[in-house]
């Protein structure tokens, strides 16, 4: 067999590093996917095929390959105000929400990619809460991928990104970086959004011990997880939400086994209660 082609035997190896690492859960039609993004680290590396590169992963002990692997297999897509049926519910429900939070929330973007999402938090709330400057409002934006992570930090978006993005949004929350077209966030959108690493599957969630959120986006990564695995972290989200917190999901992503304390408020918006 050719050294670029991924054997079977390889791929089983592949695979179930990734469930117990990342908690991907690739099926067998992934085998093509996985060939392709990896043989290109092979390659880049100078290795002689994916047996050493295998090798080579488990014996980094700095940790670098694994985020290098993070950034190939998964996916970062994602947009300003994506699933827009969500955002309407928000500001539909937004002043039942903030009753009796003496103005202060505490949100969780759970895998927040390249920092779409946690921005789009921000600039929500600015233009939505009755008196923004009087809000105690504190975002954890948390990716597994540290390349994701450092471009959300730095917030500076291709006219790609923006190409969706209302006017008026990227008038006010926006400057211009260059002739491009590229634009950045300004800065205070940028002062309320914590960004860490944070790995949904293997992480410590003792962390979190003495925090609890308003609302939990966790959106689009549950997709790539098994069953057992969405359990056990919608079960985690819920011990993390205050009383009548929200959990957003992706839209693709229903929770079909209802969670006891979880009730559905409206297509992939869940409250606890
Ligand atoms: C498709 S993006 C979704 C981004 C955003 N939530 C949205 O809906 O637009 C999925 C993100 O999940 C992250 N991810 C994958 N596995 C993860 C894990 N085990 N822990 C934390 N984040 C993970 C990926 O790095 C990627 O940035």
């Amino acid at each position: 067999m050719d050294k670029m082609t991924l054997s079977k035997k390889e791929f089983a190896l592949f695979q179930d590093y990734i469930y117990a690492h990342i908690g991907i859960s690739l099926s067998e039609q992934k085998i093509y996917l996985v060939q392709a993004r990896l043989a290109k680290r092979v390659k880049q590396l100078g290795l002689d095929g994916f047996t050493e590169y295998y090798h080579a992963l488990l014996g980094d002990t700095s940790g670098k390959e694994f985020e290098y692997l993070c950034s190939l297999i998964s996916t970062n897509v994602t947009s300003f105000f994506r699933e827009s049926k969500q955002w309407e519910f928000w500001k539909a429900n937004l002043s039942t929400m903030l009753a009796g939070k003496n103005n202060r929330l505490r949100i969780w973007s759970a895998a927040c990619s390249t920092g779409e999402e946690p921005y789009s938090i921000a600039m929500f709330l600015d233009e939505n809460l009755p008196n923004p400057a009087h809000f105690d409002v504190k975002i954890l934006a948390t990716d597994v991928s540290p390349r994701v992570l450092k471009e959300a930090s730095n917030g500076i978006y291709g006219p790609k990104a923006i190409a969706n993005l209302h006017q008026g949004y990227l008038t006010r929350y926006f400057e211009r970086c260059d002739t491009q077209g590229s634009y950045g966030i300004k800065d205070a959108m940028k002062k309320n959004i914590t960004f860490r690493g944070f790995n949904l599957v293997t992480g410590n969630y003792d962390i979190f011990k003495h925090k609890k959120f308003d609302i939990i986006f966790c959106r689009n990564v549950m997709i790539y997880f098994d069953k057992p695995t969405q359990q056990t972290l919608v079960d985690k989200f819920f011990e993390m939400l205050n009383p009548r917190g929200y959990l957003f999901i992706g839209s693709s992503e229903a929770l079909t086994d209802a969670r006891k304390g979880l009730k559905s408020r409206s297509a992939s918006i869940y409250q606890k209660v």
